[in-house]
């Protein structure tokens, strides 16, 4: 470029930036920072893995003999761009596929060839069972969320898992345990009773499950003797699937048999599966869309808080002391599959719009936090809304990957109100607020701030006003594109990444300038 174009490139630069600064919206926000609310449990940023496409083969696991760099078989990049994630839990290994995963395949020497009638029918080698599991999850620092097998398995063989991998005491199944390579007993942190049971599990009745449930409830046991008083095991038991009547009925069956129940079954909490789907089935593309599909799917998405809303009511009518967590176990987008890819391996693109779908339903939990105590995305590698994409020895981070990076300070932080009116951002007689915002208080004392600007059109002025706290710095990142539908791809991986923003101290106000279509975090000491 020569000097002259650079003047004028940089000319031109400024003015789109003083144009947006001259059409940007005012919004301001206030909140008492002494103001403390729930608990943001830091599960709520759980991640789910299933056998399912690349989730785990090649997403996770690659065998110790591949050229690509890993640990026991476990990729090495993959679990580097994790940890930096702090991911608390991970659901594994299904899904669907949970209710005909047979333990006993994926352990020992020779493990038996099997296929997934669930996702493509494609061969199920079994060489990511439970040893690998156990590894992966503390190679990358998180808890294990095990669901086990209702609807083709049967109690005992639950149980018989469970106690492989919890028994202290030398059984036989411990023993086995420790002859395949780990003698200490696993900790397992949460137990899935089923999943999806009124449909892919079995499609049961409330009652029908609830037999079910009581059995695997009571018999299911954790031996591991850092677990029998402190840090026990939760039980999560199948919730709803949406909000219609089928779905409350549910919710209403099970949460009343939880109020009566006896002494020799109980659950920790019950699971809510929703996606942002638009229409089913999933016709919306991940990548190529314009203004009008980014519109529509943001408020299909924001429709998760009366979901929860709704649920939550029920759940309050026998849990008033919310005793009982509602677990958003599966969560996510899920678009068309992308063309030319084997249509049970849920392929898609992740777009800027999936970082903000992310941060609103993020923001959605963090407000539930005193009966959302536990969410998982789906999935967290290669499938639907992915943290990570792989091509063989090619990995990306997505657009997702760093919302989530930027909230982990939000993890175990304690929720503060916030009061605000943005006004709605309008589409073709579609409305989604303009703004959404939380702010959190960390162990610390540092508050957090959360910001997303939906309306990918206008920046907007903000100006927050703290009570209850005096403000000596602040700093902060926000995460945007060039356009709705940018995504960050092998070449180019970089398009959509967090960038440093400034903030402004005045007195007791923060000033920052917030880019169309951004989520900004930013920590205010
Ligand atoms: O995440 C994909 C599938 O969606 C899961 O296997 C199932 O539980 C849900 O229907």
């Amino acid at each position: 470029m020569t000097e002259h174009r650079i003047l004028r490139t940089a000319i031109l630069l400024g003015m789109v930036l003083c144009a947006s600064r001259v059409n940007a919206q005012k919004v301001e926000l206030s909140l008492d920072a002494s103001t403390a609310g729930a608990k943001i449990d830091r599960n709520i940023f759980g991640q789910f893995a299933e056998h399912l496409g690349h989730g785990i083969y090649e997403g996770i696991w690659v065998g110790p003999d591949a050229a690509i760099p890993n640990t026991r078989g476990i990729r090495n990049d993959v679990v580097t761009a994790l940890k930096a994630l702090k991911v608390p839990n991970v659901r594994w290994p299904g899904g669907c596929f949970a209710d005909e995963y047979h333990w006993r395949n994926g352990i020992g020497q020779q493990r038996a060839v099997t296929l997934n009638p669930n996702w493509g029918g494609v061969i199920e080698p079994n060489t990511f069972g439970t040893r690998e599991f156990m590894d992966f999850i503390e190679q990358i620092g998180a808890e294990a969320y095990i669901s086990v097998n209702m609807g083709s398995g049967s109690p005992r063989e639950a149980a018989e898992w469970l106690e492989y991998m919890t028994a202290a005491q030398p059984t036989t199944l411990a023993k086995e345990r420790a002859a395949n390579g780990h003698p200490a007993p696993y900790k397992i942190g949460y137990l899935g009773i089923g999943n999806e049971s009124w449909d892919c599990g079995g499609n049961m009745t409330p009652d029908y499950y609830l037999s079910q449930l009581k059995i695997y409830s009571r018999f299911v046991r954790n031996f591991s003797p850092a677990q029998l008083d402190k840090q026990q095991m939760l039980k999560i038991a199948v919730g709803p699937g949406g909000g219609e009547p089928r779905w409350t009925e549910w919710t209403q069956a099970i949460m009343k048999a939880w109020q009566q129940h006896t002494w020799s079954w109980d659950i920790n909490g019950l699971s809510l599966h929703s996606y942002t789907v638009g229409k089913w089935p999933p016709a919306f593309t991940s990548v190529g869309f314009g203004e009008d599909e980014y519109a529509e799917i943001l408020k299909s998405t924001v429709e998760m808080d009366e979901l929860i809303a709704k649920h939550s009511a029920i759940m309050d009518q026998y849990d008033p002391q919310k005793k009982v967590a509602l677990v958003v176990d599966e969560w996510g987008a899920w678009y068309a599959r992308l063309p030319g890819t084997n249509p049970g391996f849920l392929v898609q693109e992740n777009s800027l719009r999936d970082a903000i779908l992310a941060a609103l339903n993020l923001n959605i939990f963090a407000r539930h936090a005193d009966r959302v105590r536990m969410a998982n995305i789906a999935q967290m590698i290669n499938v639907l809304q992915a943290m990570i994409i792989t091509d063989k020895e090619k990995m990306v981070l997505t657009p997702t990957y760093y919302v989530f990076k930027m909230y982990v300070p939000f993890q175990d932080a304690t929720f503060v109100p916030v009061a605000f009116n943005a006004g709605t951002y309008r589409r073709d007689g579609i409305t989604v607020p303009r703004v959404d915002a939380i702010a959190a208080k960390d162990t610390n004392g540092k508050l957090w701030l959360e910001i997303t600007n939906v309306d990918p059109g206008q920046a907007v002025e903000f100006e927050a006003t703290l009570t209850g706290f005096r403000a000596k710095s602040a700093a902060g990142e926000t995460l945007t594109a060039p356009k709705v539908d940018s995504v960050n791809t092998f070449k180019e991986p970089d398009t959509v990444a967090p960038k440093p923003v400034s903030v402004e101290i005045e007195g007791s106000k923060l000033k920052l300038h917030l880019a169309p279509k951004s989520i900004t975090v930013i920590s205010v000491q």
